[in-house]
């Protein structure tokens, strides 16, 4: 492995057009408008009503090399973030190999949940480091709609649906690019978030689907305990073993799973909501694809520029967090 540092030279989105309200799911469940508001920040999500996370995500790969101004073909390596897989197998990755035409690239799908995208990107990062892929593409993508139950008032009102896109490539210059990640798991958070049934511990039979054992489970309560402070935590270390302040920091992209852990992390690393990159309110949680998204579009607006620090930070099932510090060097977009 030489000196070669793996950079972000690329991003692209996609989120389906139908949109679920909060004032639809007043009409669905014992919820309201306000509740949903004030305890996670979300107003709407987005719908995938046709297709499956492959869809997603060959759109998001297609906008990423529309933005780099590459081919499918010139792809080496697809990682394809997602719990929301179509199905067991072939691999997602293989789904969007085959719907993109990146004839040449081979590839694997990842299983982090919120943290699948840092995994991922961290997974890539050391594919392009070490040489052995000229590039790699990661795509976190989930349709949440599919193992939502819209009976389950805790749960339907947090997930929507989307992807997001990075090409990982060498980057231009030494000092800049992927400077630092810390990835975490704790598999003893196992319990509190899960989906129990389908897999070989409990395959899915009658029981399972009256049982409702196919949907998505969390306690919520629980979760946000550990999430709150392991997801600020480790935002505040990797800026302290970098020897940066908050004052170094251009934007935090959090994962977004509620409004109350954006902004105790925003607080930790001692940065102004200005400086955080947040769409929870338009998309809710879309579980990997949340940071390329928010990546995407504040790229796309002109407001993500070459040069800028960003930190990037998740916790999700598992329990699984990390962190990832970026000199970003993607040419600006209206550049590009
Ligand atoms: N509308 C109205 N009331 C509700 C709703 C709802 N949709 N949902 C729950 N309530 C009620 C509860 O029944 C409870 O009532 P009670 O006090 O009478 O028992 C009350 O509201 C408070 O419920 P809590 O669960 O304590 O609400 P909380 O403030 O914790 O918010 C939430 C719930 C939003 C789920 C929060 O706990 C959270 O964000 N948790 C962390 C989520 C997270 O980060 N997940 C990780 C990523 S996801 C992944 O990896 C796939």
């Amino acid at each position: 492995m030489g000196n070669t540092r793996a950079t972000i030279s690329a991003v692209g989105h996609y989120a389906p057009p139908d949109v679920l309200t909060n004032a639809d799911l007043e009409k669905m469940v014992d919820t309201s408008d306000e509740w949903i508001r004030t305890r996670t920040g979300i107003s709407e999500r987005r719908m995938l009503v046709n297709g499956a996370s492959s869809d997603m995500g060959a759109r998001a790969v297609e906008a990423m090399l529309k933005n780099r101004g590459m081919t499918a073909a010139d792809i080496d390596l697809i990682i394809c973030s997602t719990v929301t897989p179509d199905m067991f197998f072939p691999s997602t990755a293989c789904l969007i190999q085959e719907k993109t035409g990146a004839k040449n690239a081979w590839g694997f799908d990842l299983s982090g949940a919120c943290s699948g995208f840092i995994f991922g990107l961290v997974t890539a990062a050391q594919f392009v480091e070490t040489g052995k892929c000229r590039n790699a593409v990661v795509v976190g993508a989930d349709k949440m709609s599919s193992i939502t139950d819209y009976t389950d008032r805790n749960n339907c009102i947090l997930f929507g649906d989307a992807a997001g896109a990075v090409l990982v490539e060498p980057s231009p210059e030494p000092g800049a690019g992927i400077i630092d990640s810390i990835v975490r798991t704790d598999g003893s958070g196992g319990k509190y978030l899960n989906l129990k049934a389908g897999g070989s511990a409990m395959p899915a039979t009658r029981e399972t689907v009256d049982r409702r054992l196919h949907y998505l489970y969390q306690d919520g309560r629980a979760v946000f305990k550990v999430a709150v402070i392991a997801m600020a935590d480790i935002s505040a270390e990797i800026l302290e073993r970098n020897g940066l302040t908050g004052a170094d920091v251009d934007w935090l992209v959090p994962h977004q799973a509620n409004l109350r852990i954006i902004d105790a992390t925003a607080n930790r690393m001692g940065l102004d909501r200005k400086k955080v990159m947040i769409n929870i309110d338009r998309y809710g949680n879309t579980t990997a694809a949340t940071i390329p998204l928010c990546l995407s579009e504040w790229w796309q607006c002109g407001k993500l520029k070459k040069g800028q620090t960003i930190v990037l930070a998740s916790f999700g099932a598992g329990y699984t967090w990390g962190s990832t510090l970026i000199k970003w060097t993607a040419d600006d977009a209206a550049a590009s």
